[in-house]
């Protein structure tokens, strides 16, 4: 029998208990929900659905190709946003969103009525990480003081709670055994990375090597749902970190922002302290200048390392669902890092790092510029996770950031070029673009209608094993990797590989990399090459074994090369060759030594 009360007074709000101590969840599974009214819903099932169409930034108006084609003449080229619009939107719907732990069974119904009591909610959806939690977005900030007013810090039993009052939120039901037949179990639909089988399994259905590549762009993105809580966990950190800098922002950077992002990737965080001092730069009349006592310390590095670990300190203490808190202030790049419980990220909370935000501008701009771009990145970073190419441990290997650059540069060089060079993108500029930080000028158009779509038609089969086969042959020892000339230059100092930073013209972003993990990876290159071109015009009706992309993403890749036969597809083409070239040159060379030695004997 129902016993439930249909009175939403029945539930009570409380922040996370302070016992929340478990170690994090590792995988998010998410879960969308009907809005209230019709008319919501309608809205944001339509938002939803373009959002999906074209995911990881839910913004991009140029749509990804329909699977087994690439049209890159036909994307749409008005009304695309660009990366600070999109950052604000989201930043402003995230201050506008809350987090709440709720018990296993969630009235759902009866919750968002007695949300409603607060104001209206424009969305909500569900989602798993030690346990289930909802995110509730209302359409007024307003909404959250008066739902604050009306929630209670827990007594503790056997702990004393930290009485500090947060938008993350504990959903307790006031009569648990009345309530939960009535509570639903909510259904979360799985967001993170599918299991490897899983995705191998995916791809061998897929019609062809194109419509598996976007396959596993599609399967692997981060989705809708998972932007916004990427958005409001740095917006949860922002309400700490404004105890002590009101004005600041916490804004995510990185592969959350870029497009690039894969479901389970890590939550770069940047807290910005500009707006703090931009106020400062305010002209008073009068014969006075007035300037706030400070404390100075003697570098830029010294202040952001203090500043970072009093935040570390606040989050290790105060943070509701921040754990495993490590300040790592000794770093190139200072940082604290630490486990958001309530959201599954692994964050990186750095402090300036203007260069890193820039970057990510870059790789948005040059990810929504064409839909071949993204759905490369993942191909490409997918499989150099799969072969142990990357790593989540930092290390003498390739980064996910050098990879995608690597790509963007091997698409720079197509002909004709599928995505232009930096300098091509400054000069597009206009005024507001300027941005010079730290001496490095970072400036580039952020208008993307300004920039003239590639007339570059190559299917996506055709640029990866392209990809490869560039990178498989490439000179390493001799030349760099400079997207800001869209060409390759002469290598500065003897490191294996050499990518420029595009905006410090004098670092190489792969400095860690070692000669042994080159080698891994140009073989690799080659063998995926040479395996993509013995499966081209392959499809799922053809093939009873993984083929196409799916077979470079099995371990074996290196042991089903080792059984080709030599001289065949592109490496051994390339190998042919390049015996061919030193035949020639050998035998140029021993003619002209012949010919030197009759000249010599004869004069
Ligand atoms: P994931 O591996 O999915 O997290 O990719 P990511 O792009 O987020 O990379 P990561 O978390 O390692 O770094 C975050 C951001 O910092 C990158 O997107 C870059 O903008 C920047 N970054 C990372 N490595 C370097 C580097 O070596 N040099 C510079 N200048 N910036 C870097
Ligand atoms: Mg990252």
């Amino acid at each position: 029998m129902r016993t439930a009360t249909s009175d939403p007074s029945s539930l009570l709000l409380s922040p996370p208990p302070s016992r929340q101590q478990a170690a994090m969840a590792a995988r998010v599974g998410l879960v969308t929900c009907l809005p209230l009214c019709a008319q919501v819903r309608g809205r944001f099932l339509d938002s939803l659905h373009r959002h999906l169409s074209s995911p990881g930034t839910a913004i991009l108006k140029r749509e990804e190709p329909p699977a087994g084609s690439a049209e890159p003449g036909l994307q749409e080229k008005s009304n695309n946003k660009t990366f600070s619009e999109v950052q604000k939107e989201r930043r402003e719907q995230a201050q506008r969103s809350i987090l709440i732990s709720c018990p296993k069974k969630v009235p759902e119904k009866k919750l968002l009525k007695h949300l409603c009591q607060h104001g209206e909610i424009t969305n909500h959806f569900f989602f798993e990480s030690f346990g289930i939690h909802a995110v509730i977005e209302f359409s007024k900030k307003e909404s959250i003081a008066s739902l604050q007013d009306a929630t209670f810090i827990p007594r503790g039993e056997t702990e004393f709670p930290i009485p500090f009052k947060s938008r993350f939120f504990h959903l307790n039901l006031k009569n648990p055994s009345n309530q939960t037949s009535d509570g639903m179990l909510v259904q979360c639909s799985n967001q993170s990375s599918p299991l490897n089988a899983d995705l191998i399994q995916t791809l061998c259905n897929a019609e062809s090597v194109e419509g598996q590549i976007i396959t596993l762009m599609r399967t692997l993105q981060i989705t809708e749902e998972n932007i916004r809580l990427r958005y409001l966990s740095c917006s949860l950190i922002e309400d700490i970190a404004a105890a002590y800098f009101p004005s600041c922002t916490i804004k995510p950077f990185g592969s959350s922002v870029n497009s690039f992002g894969k479901l389970g990737c890590d939550l770069d965080m940047f807290l910005d302290l500009d707006d703090i001092g931009k106020n400062s730069a305010t002209k008073t009349a009068g014969p006075f200048l007035m300037e706030y006592q400070v404390k100075s310390v003697p570098s830029e590095r010294w202040a952001t390392q203090k500043i970072l670990a009093v935040i570390g300190e606040c989050l290790d203490n105060f943070g509701p669902g921040c754990v495993s808190v490590q300040k790592i202030l000794h770093a190139r790049c200072p940082l604290v890092r630490f486990s958001h419980q309530a959201s599954g990220f692994q964050c990186d909370l750095t402090a300036n790092n203007r260069i890193a935000m820039k970057s990510s501008e870059l790789l948005y701009i040059y990810g929504s510029l064409d839909s071949r771009v993204r759905a490369l990145v993942f191909s490409v970073r997918c499989w150099a996770r799969q072969h142990a190419l990357t790593s989540s441990i930092p290390g003498a290997w390739l980064t996910n950031f050098s990879l995608t650059i690597m790509v963007i540069f091997f698409l720079q060089k197509r002909s004709p070029p599928v995505l232009p060079s930096l300098d091509y993108l400054k000069n597009l500029a206009d005024a507001r673009d300027k941005c010079i930080i730290e001496g490095n000028d970072c400036t580039f158009v952020s208008n993307l209608d300004r920039i003239k779509p590639s007339e570059n038609t190559e299917t996506l089969d055709i640029l990866l094993c392209q990809f490869f086969e560039y990178f498989g042959n490439f000179s390493f020892n001799k030349n760099s990797i400079n997207i800001r000339k869209g060409k390759e230059q002469n290598k500065p100092d003897s490191s294996p590989v050499y990518i420029q930073n595009p905006f410090e013209p004098a670092l190489n972003i792969s400095r860690n990399v070692n000669e042994s993990q080159l080698e891994r990876f140009v073989h690799l290159a080659r063998e995926s090459a040479w395996i993509l071109q013995e499966d081209k015009g392959r499809s799922s009706k053809s093939s009873s074994h993984p083929w196409g992309l799916a077979a470079l993403l099995q371990p074996s890749v290196s042991n089903k090369s080792k059984a080709k036969k030599p001289g065949r597809g592109p490496t051994g083409e390339a190998v042919r060759k390049l015996l061919e070239s030193i035949k020639a040159d050998s035998s140029k060379h021993s003619a002209a030594t012949r010919e030197e030695r009759t000249t010599s004997t004869q004069s």
